[in-house]
């Protein structure tokens, strides 16, 4: 715990608190105190009072079974979450409001309204229907942020297919992975994308992932035309603007989705083997984003709402879609880089568009502050009434610089601590009653009960040990994709009642949690999770590697940074050749967010007399420390070895 010690010891030395501005409470929509106690006397009741929020074909009969670890929401209940983020919303006042202000890189922009969105919903649902796209079917989505990305999310939501995104940036292979394990019969991809003026083959990558898949058509998005040279398979390939014009321009009556129906699947990382499909049901899911865009996002009907997250993660589908949409909000959508063309890109974007409320993750922050104040001070910033972090733990610093150059000292920042398994926020300050401590996630939102606890499952008032949710909440994952036994290890296997997140978290004597990391060997690299085994897979899959550990070493930019310890099999020597040779590979597996940072060479490993590669060990000497207890090894000189290497790689 080394790490976490250090991490702990600044953060403990934090005071500083921030109280909600009077003007702020007075006009929040959750400005009564009495609201914490209230939902957690009677978490249900809270929840079906939020649930009233969401349009039902027909009402749910009971809000709650839960039969751990498998919880039903709002049984009975029918819906459709496209009707909610969008149908509902063309019958009334809103009708005309934009819902989507898309920007791309080149700097064209889009708006679509209500209607607009509505119409091209419905069309793509027409689509996907002549497609053979049927209810329940899985839809791989691998797309840049184009419009067309929300509106084929809102299409297979309408007709009740599954959608499973796979965020862009992600190798062929990881998508064949996906692709296989969802068992997609339909991809939808583009023919390439931008990404700071250079075109990103999304289709040949593509390509490569659909050999011998499930998959039998493939719809493509014309984003770069002729000069991707993407090449169309007769028979398979289909041009989105093309199928599209065949499609009927009637309304698209929603498909009854029963509130336990799936809404997606979405992949993220974990501790060992292959990535999970986290399923997200329909009626729980829309209630719980639904509800924290208005308590925690104070979203008024005003508001343009920006989450800088892309579509391919949980933050896009729930604060750039979901969430949003089907609170009426206006969003902002942008397809580029934050320095694209210049480092103020972003604050272009907030003065352009009057942004109100501003979600982004603290590794961007960090850069910002990297690149100092001045691209923030050319725009005009007065539109902001509200920042938000996630993804990460936010430094204290982070946060001031947040608050002074960001939020004039004005705004309040609400840090959200949540996961994609989560669906939604869960431990974040409401903006207009919790008073904020920068680098603290604050308390857990009315109906959510946390807990953090030691390995005995014993309440910790005022210290550190397991984050753990003890009671299910309505937008919590059901299981995970064709793995019900992995969904009950993983989450409840520790605590077979209480849901466990895999984080460590500090509670101080206010009763306020401090997220420390991970306590599994996931790495956060930017805000986004990677699973040590699955660089150390890509890693070994390579000839002349015979073994691999990787560690996450702190990074003062991306809060983590991936540090490979390598053996080569015999024959094969370390070379400069060799590290860039490594480094594509766990791309090509992977995708560019695994590249390792470093690549160390070493003739052995530190392990336990169990065989268990010493991580944390690993860990210490990446970033220098003095080492722990090392009692369990097996072979204690590997370390000073490991050590004397890596220094000589720093000279
Ligand atoms: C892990 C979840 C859903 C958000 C995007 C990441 C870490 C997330 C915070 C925060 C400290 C955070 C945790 C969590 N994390 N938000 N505000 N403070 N840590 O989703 O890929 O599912 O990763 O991200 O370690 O377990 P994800």
């Amino acid at each position: 715990m080394v790490n976490e010690a250090k991490q702990l010891d600044t953060l403990l030395k934090e005071n500083r608190v921030f109280h909600p501005d009077p003007a702020f409470t007075k006009q929040a929509n959750f400005n009564d105190p009495d609201i914490y106690e209230r939902a957690a006397k009677d978490p249900e009741g809270y929840w079906a009072e939020q649930a009233k929020h969401i349009t039902w074909f027909k009402p749910y009969d009971k809000v709650l079974e839960w039969n751990p670890p498998h919880a039903k929401w709002f049984l009975g209940g029918k819906l459709n979450a496209a009707y909610n983020c969008v149908d509902r919303h063309r019958q009334g006042p809103r009708k005309n409001k934009a819902a989507i202000i898309w920007e791309s890189e080149n700097g064209d922009s889009k708006v679509f309204t209500y209607e607009m969105l509505g119409r091209e919903v419905d069309k793509a649902a027409h689509m996907l229907k002549n497609l053979g796209v049927k209810k329940g079917d899985r839809v791989a989505v691998y797309l840049p942020m184009v419009p067309e990305l929300p509106i084929a999310l809102l299409a297979c939501a309408k007709i009740g297919a599954i959608h499973t995104v796979v965020f862009a940036g992600f190798s062929s292979k990881a998508l064949r992975d996906r692709i296989d394990d969802s068992d997609a019969k339909l991809l939808i991809t583009a023919d390439a994308g931008w990404r700071r003026g250079s075109q990103v083959p999304l289709k040949a990558y593509a390509d490569e992932a659909l050999e011998g898949s499930s998959v039998e058509k493939v719809l493509v998005v014309r984003i770069v035309g002729e000069a991707s040279g993407a090449k169309m398979v007769a028979g398979r390939d289909l041009y989105w603007h093309e199928e599209i014009e065949k499609a009927s321009k009637e309304p698209f009556p929603a498909e009854e989705m029963d509130a336990e129906d799936i809404l997606y699947l979405l992949y993220t990382s974990g501790t060992t083997g292959k990535p999970k499909g986290i399923v997200h049901t329909t009626g729980g899911y829309m209630v719980g984003v639904n509800t924290s865009l208005r308590s925690v996002f104070d979203l008024k009907e005003e508001d343009i709402f920006w989450c800088t997250a892309d579509i391919g993660w949980v933050t896009g589908h729930t604060y750039l879609v979901y969430g949003p949409l089907s609170a009426g909000a206006t969003v902002v959508i942008y397809e580029g880089a934050p320095d694209y063309p210049e480092r103020d890109r972003f604050w272009k974007i907030v003065e352009k568009y009057g942004v109100t409320i501003f979600y982004t993750a603290p590794t961007l922050i960090r850069t910002f502050m990297k690149w100092g104040p001045s691209y923030i001070e050319k725009h005009d910033l007065s539109s902001l009434r509200l920042l938000a972090t996630v993804g990460e733990p936010i430094n204290p610093e982070a946060w001031m610089w947040f608050h002074k150059y960001v939020g004039r000292e004005k705004t309040p920042i609400v840090d959200t601590w949540w996961q994609t398994e989560t669906g939604c926020a869960m431990i974040a300050p409401l903006p207009g009653l919790t008073p904020t401590k920068p680098g603290s996630a604050t308390k857990p939102l009315p109906g959510i009960l946390v807990d953090v606890v030691d390995d005995d499952g014993r309440t910790v008032e005022n210290g550190g040990g397991n984050l753990v949710i003890k009671h299910p909440w309505p937008s919590m994952l059901r299981t995970i994709w064709g793995d019900d036994e992995r969904f009950r290890n993983t989450y409840f296997g520790k605590f077979p009642e209480w849901y466990l997140p895999g984080d460590a978290a500090h509670r101080d004597e206010d009763g306020y949690i401090w997220i420390l990391g991970r306590i599994d060997d996931v790495i956060n690299v930017s805000g986004h999770r990677i699973g040590t085994m699955e660089v150390e897979s890509a890693l070994v899959s390579h000839p002349s590697v015979a073994e691999a550990a990787v560690i996450g070493r702190s990074d003062d930019v991306k809060g983590q940074a991936i540090t490979a310890f390598v053996i080569l099999k015999e024959g094969n020597e370390p070379s400069a050749a060799m590290t860039a040779e490594l480094k594509e590979t766990v791309v090509e597996q992977i995708g560019k967010l695994a590249r390792p940072e470093e690549i160390i060479y070493t003739a052995e490993l530190p392990k336990t007399r169990s065989g268990k590669i010493m991580r944390r060990l690993l860990r210490d000497i990446a970033e220098g420390r003095v080492l722990g207890d090392t009692t369990t090894l097996t072979d204690p000189p590997v370390i000073e070895e490991l050590k004397r290497l890596y220094q000589d790689k720093e000279d």
